[in-house]
């Protein structure tokens, strides 16, 4: 780990492992979170808003990729490996198809709700929950048909060990896929700060944008920031959010040569963190903003956010590049 010493390091840790465990801990004090159960997941109603609580807003804007993913999953047999598996949804998924599944976390409540609620299900695979740190993962050498990670590479400060560890991992003719975070470029941003102005908006977003507005022209007090959401109480972000988003794609690419890569996610992503669509339509508007993203992205006008990609490169990969 050069970027930051052990000390510092150990303490973060603990922190990202305790965010984990408290996020996902309250997750399913609320429902069904789609990242325990893809199939029966439900809203959760908490009293931190994220458009993500909404298995909705999952399936329309990330519904197709996470298709796509687990067909090219399930096109494996044997065994297979889920880094940062969470609250385990992907090994769910995997184990449903009678896939046998090693699923790696550094958070224990997590791993132990995940556990339970395998446990409950009984998929036809079988799922073995482990304590682990990618940071510093010893994994046998030609173990696994499969290796999956959804949505965690940005959070490891190793990734060249990570990298390496999974490379020897894999059998040889074993599959690697990815889906992670790759971060908004600057132009995208520019798109988005001109266009979430043109895109309908729940009532309260048009007062913010008032306000917003009021005070950048001085006409209105700026408020503090623990002004403008009074009732909201503050939970930091896990201390390696986005901690080797920048990382991940040029390392990906010297360990894993011709790795196959698309990107996804340009806009929408964003705004559904940002801004509120109008209850009345509000799927609808979703649709139809995804839609619009995808075709930016086909036609070569942005590049997303997000991205996928598999390992070792496909002939036919079997969606739009
Ligand atoms: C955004 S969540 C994604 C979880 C899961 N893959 C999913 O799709 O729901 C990131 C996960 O990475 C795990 N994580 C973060 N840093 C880790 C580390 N150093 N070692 C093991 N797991 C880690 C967290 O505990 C969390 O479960």
């Amino acid at each position: 780990m050069n970027e930051i010493d052990e000390k510092e390091y150990l303490q973060a840790i603990q922190k990202e492992s305790a965010f984990w465990d408290h996020f996902n801990e309250d997750a399913v004090a609320h429902g069904i979170p789609h990242w325990l159960d893809l199939r029966k997941a439900t809203p959760l109603n908490r009293e931190i808003w994220s458009p993500f609580d909404d298995p909705k807003y999952e399936e329309i804007l990330r519904g197709d990729i996470k298709q796509t993913y687990l067909k090219l999953a399930m096109e494996k047999k044997g065994k297979a490996l889920d880094v940062g598996c969470g609250l385990g949804w992907l090994a769910l998924e995997l184990a449903r198809n009678g896939i046998d599944v090693l699923a790696l976390d550094i958070s224990q409540k997590s791993l132990q709700i995940a556990r339970e609620y395998y446990q409950k299900e009984k998929p036809p695979g079988k799922i073995d929950y482990q304590w682990a740190d990618l940071n510093h993962l010893s994994l046998p050498t030609n173990e696994f048909d499969l290796i999956v990670v959804w949505d965690v590479l940005h959070h490891i400060a190793n990734l060249k060990g990570l990298f390496s560890e999974i490379r020897s991992a894999l059998k040889p003719d074993g599959r690697f896929l990815i889906f992670d975070h790759k971060g908004m470029e600057e132009k995208n941003l520019r798109f988005y700060r001109i266009f979430h102005y043109f895109v309908p908006a729940a009532p309260s977003m048009y007062f913010n944008k008032i306000r917003f507005w009021l005070e950048n022209f001085g006409l209105l007090r700026r408020r503090r920031k623990e002004e403008a959401t009074p009732t909201k109480p503050v939970i930091a972000d896990a201390p390696f959010e986005h901690h080797s988003e920048k990382d991940i794609l040029p390392l990906l690419q010297h360990y894993f040569p011709g790795i196959h890569l698309q990107t996804h996610l340009c806009f929408s992503m964003h705004l559904a963190h940002f801004h509120r669509l109008p209850k009345f339509g509000e799927y609808f508007f979703l649709r139809l903003l995804k839609r619009l993203d995808d075709w930016l992205i086909r036609r070569g006008y942005l590049t997303g956010e997000y991205f996928l990609a598999l390992y070792p490169p496909p002939h036919k990969f079997g969606v739009r590049s």
